[in-house]
């Protein structure tokens, strides 16, 4: 074990540390549109030189749209996995099961926070934004591989969400601080989902055999590509955003510069960032022997 965290202790956080979506956004507190949302290690607007510093910022706003959607997306697997896991031993640990249910709480509370920043975003952004969905299509999509896999892929998710608010977020001056107040109120509670989501992986994993846990990393890697693929539909959405709000047309090759640049912003957000990051890596590996060369070898298409 390299890693040791205890549900008394996530639970003990999560009551003491708890934020209300009332508090976060509505009446005084709004997004200001003449500002940028998203840092540009994510959104990876500047390189796009053809677009002058407006037409940037909209490119940059429009993605900071779509990444609390793509959370909202991921937090509605998430939640009835979370859940299912902690119906099957409702009887053996009352720390573990108020854990559970707090995560699944937390996660439902983000999902409505971030559906709400979406009609706010709407109504001040001008016009519309195209999204792809419906989640819960993509959720059956996700949860019909094997729970070890799952587990995985939102161990994943939780640790990238760590890496974007450290690395990038809390020191840039730049963002507008509506949507910097929201990202460090939802990566405030995600410290406590990578947790626990290590020891749900670790309970899952116990009961798999080594085929099984071999398995799960093919299995994190297809959860990995349909995201991906999703990913890519939506980076064409926001192309059509970005026509809709500014009029401008792109040349060909503008438009292909374009796609290319935002194709890998998404990747490394996504998935290179949370695959790549130190913790995943070294759970993964410890469960399944091998991942780490494996996704190792995978990460640089995603950077
Ligand atoms: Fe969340
Ligand atoms: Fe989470």
């Amino acid at each position: 074990m390299d890693q040791h965290y205890s549900y008394e202790e996530v639970l003990s956080a999560s009551e003491r540390f708890a934020w209300r979506v009332e508090d976060l956004i509505g009446g005084e507190r709004r997004l200001d549109f003449s500002k940028l949302f998203l840092p540009d290690s994510l959104a990876r607007t500047e390189a796009l030189d053809f677009l002058d510093p407006e037409e940037r910022r909209i490119v940059n706003q429009i993605r900071g749209l779509g990444y609390l959607y793509t959370f909202g997306l991921v937090e509605e697997f998430i939640l009835p996995f979370v859940l299912d896991h902690v119906r099957s031993r409702l009887n053996e640990d009352d720390a573990r099961v108020r854990a559970f249910l707090s995560f699944a709480s937390e996660e439902a509370k983000h999902i409505q926070l971030f559906r709400r920043f979406r009609e706010e975003f709407e109504n001040g952004f001008g016009s519309p934004c195209g999204l792809i969905g419906p989640p819960d299509a993509i959720a059956r999509a996700v949860l019909s591989h094997h729970p070890l896999a799952v587990s995985l892929a939102i161990l994943h998710i939780e640790w990238m969400t760590q890496r974007h608010f450290l690395d990038s977020v809390e020191d840039d001056q730049a963002l507008d601080p509506q949507f910097k107040s929201l990202l460090r109120h939802h990566w405030m509670e995600e410290i406590r989902h990578a947790k626990l989501d290590t020891l749900m992986a670790e309970a899952i994993a116990a009961s798999c055999s080594e085929k099984e846990r071999d398995e799960a990393v093919d299995g994190y890697l297809d959860i990995g590509g349909f995201l991906d693929a999703g990913l890519a539909q939506q980076v064409e959405l926001d192309l059509a955003s970005f026509t809709r709000a500014t009029g401008r047309r792109l040349s060909e090759a503008e438009r292909e510069a374009y796609l290319a640049t935002q194709r890998q912003a998404v990747r490394w957000t996504y998935i290179g960032s949370g695959m790549s990051h130190p913790n995943l890596l070294g759970t993964a590996d410890r469960l399944c022997p091998g991942a780490r060369a494996k996704l190792e070898a995978i990460v640089p298409t995603f950077c």
